[in-house]
């Protein structure tokens, strides 16, 4: 099924772009924008987005690599640490 029609990528195109990058590189973050590289193209309209991002979903190679998973501070720590000055640092008056 053609899931771009400015550029004629279909869903086989899309899954197979997707396998060859797993396959090249384990650890990459797959994107849309890296598929229509893969592919020598680049969207024009951008209103096959909506679809296009659905059928890479499809995909079971798709998921982000375990390395990078759960990076996010969790809420415990939240709020513990500022990059800024503490209070204990100013200066009293
Ligand atoms: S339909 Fe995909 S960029 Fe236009």
């Amino acid at each position: 099924m053609i899931i771009c029609s400015c550029q004629r990528i279909s869903d086989h195109d899309i899954h197979a772009a997707i396998d060859w990058m797993r396959a090249s590189d384990a650890a990459t973050i797959i994107t849309p924008g890296k598929i229509y590289h893969a592919l020598g193209k680049a969207p024009e309209c951008g209103g096959c987005m909506k679809l296009f991002v659905a059928t890479m979903r499809k995909s079971d190679k798709l998921e982000v690599p375990a390395m990078l998973r759960n990076m996010r501070a969790d809420k415990a720590t939240k709020g513990t640490r500022h990059e800024g000055r503490q209070e204990s640092h100013r200066i009293s008056q």
